[in-house]
């Protein structure tokens, strides 16, 4: 009673349950806030705090950045959920929030697109200081293999290394990224690998034009700490997964360097395998398996990537 209580005072207010609508769509930082609300940081910081004390929301620090998120605990989530439905998105402030978030969100996908236009040419050889490839790849297939491949999926093909790579496994295989330089690079590669069961296609990962079940397997590769709503993505794998299928996820585990952010697009550093659990419970989805890959030899300037096997939950 007290906690519900607590919790409803806390919502009691215009800019929080602005902030709360907001935050249902999207995991946001103080300075994202601030310009989706349009009022001074720490007007809108102290808002959060009452919030996070309420337990409607929570934060969680990523190296400098710090994010909130609607609460995870199911009792504060029914009361959020339950609120907002009472909302009228209609309302003018919401309806404002809703384009400013857009266009924070346009805003970072630009971005992120400028950085793969400028640097599809030499991606290839980026992504192999980032990560041991070899051992990646060999890991990757062998999650894969006892999975029956009619349709194969690679979201955020990049210079198509994983349709490559998966192409004498499976029937047909298409790759879909958000850079036309990108697939212009995985165009040329594919044929000069005499790949030719694998076609790719300009798409946002987070909305792919293919029917719901379609896809056997689906490979994320690298990915989604370039997505600006990562748990979109993964959304979008599930509804696309056949129930028999596999989403092989591989990305960078948490770490704190920072100059990714500024220089290489990363959105996000990393992401922990409890994160990653989260959303795909939230999506149906469940972890079957977990491993955490390390650069083999060890080498100090390389990151540590996890590799998740999910399947739809029964
Ligand atoms: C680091 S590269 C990885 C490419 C490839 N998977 C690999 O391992 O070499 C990330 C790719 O994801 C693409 N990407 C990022 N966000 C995307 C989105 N929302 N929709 C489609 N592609 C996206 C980028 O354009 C880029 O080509």
């Amino acid at each position: 009673m007290n906690q519900l209580l607590h919790a409803l005072r806390a919502a009691g207010e215009s800019t929080r349950l602005r902030i709360l609508a907001v935050l249902k769509q999207s995991e946001l930082t103080v300075s994202e806030l601030t310009r989706i609300l349009d009022q001074s940081q720490p007007r809108v910081s102290r808002h959060l705090k009452l919030l996070c004390d309420s337990g409607l929301l929570e934060r969680y620090q990523e190296g400098a950045w710090v994010f909130h998120r609607i609460s995870d605990r199911e009792n504060m989530q029914d009361i959020t959920h339950g609120l907002l439905d009472l909302i009228d998105l209609s309302d003018p402030a919401l309806e404002r929030d809703q384009k400013k978030l857009q266009e924070i969100r346009r805003e970072k996908t630009r971005l992120a697109a400028r950085y793969f236009s400028e640097h599809a040419a030499e991606w290839d050889s980026i992504r192999s200081r980032m990560v041991s490839d070899a051992a990646i790849e060999r890991r990757l297939l062998e999650f894969a293999d006892n999975a029956k491949a009619d349709l194969f999926l690679d979201l955020g093909t990049g210079t198509g290394r994983i349709l490559e790579i998966f192409a004498s496994r499976v029937r047909k295989g298409i790759g879909f990224d958000l850079s036309r330089a990108m697939l212009s690079v995985a165009r040329s590669n594919l044929e000069n690998a005499g790949v030719t069961n694998c076609t790719v296609r300009l798409s946002d990962i987070c909305s792919i034009d293919l029917p719901d079940a379609c896809a056997d397997i689906i490979t994320i590769h690298q990915v989604l700490h370039y997505c600006d709503d990562p748990e979109q993505a993964i959304f979008e794998s599930g509804r696309l997964l056949h129930p028999a299928g596999k989403l092989l996820i591989v990305d960078l585990l948490p770490h704190d360097l920072e100059f990714l952010r500024e220089r290489h697009a990363h959105q996000r550093l990393g992401f922990a395998p409890a994160t990653i659990a989260r959303w795909c419970e939230r999506q149906g989805l469940t972890v079957s398996r977990h491993e955490t890959l390390t650069h083999d030899p060890p080498d100090r300037q390389s990151l540590t990537a996890g590799l998740w096997e999910i399947t739809k939950r029964e």
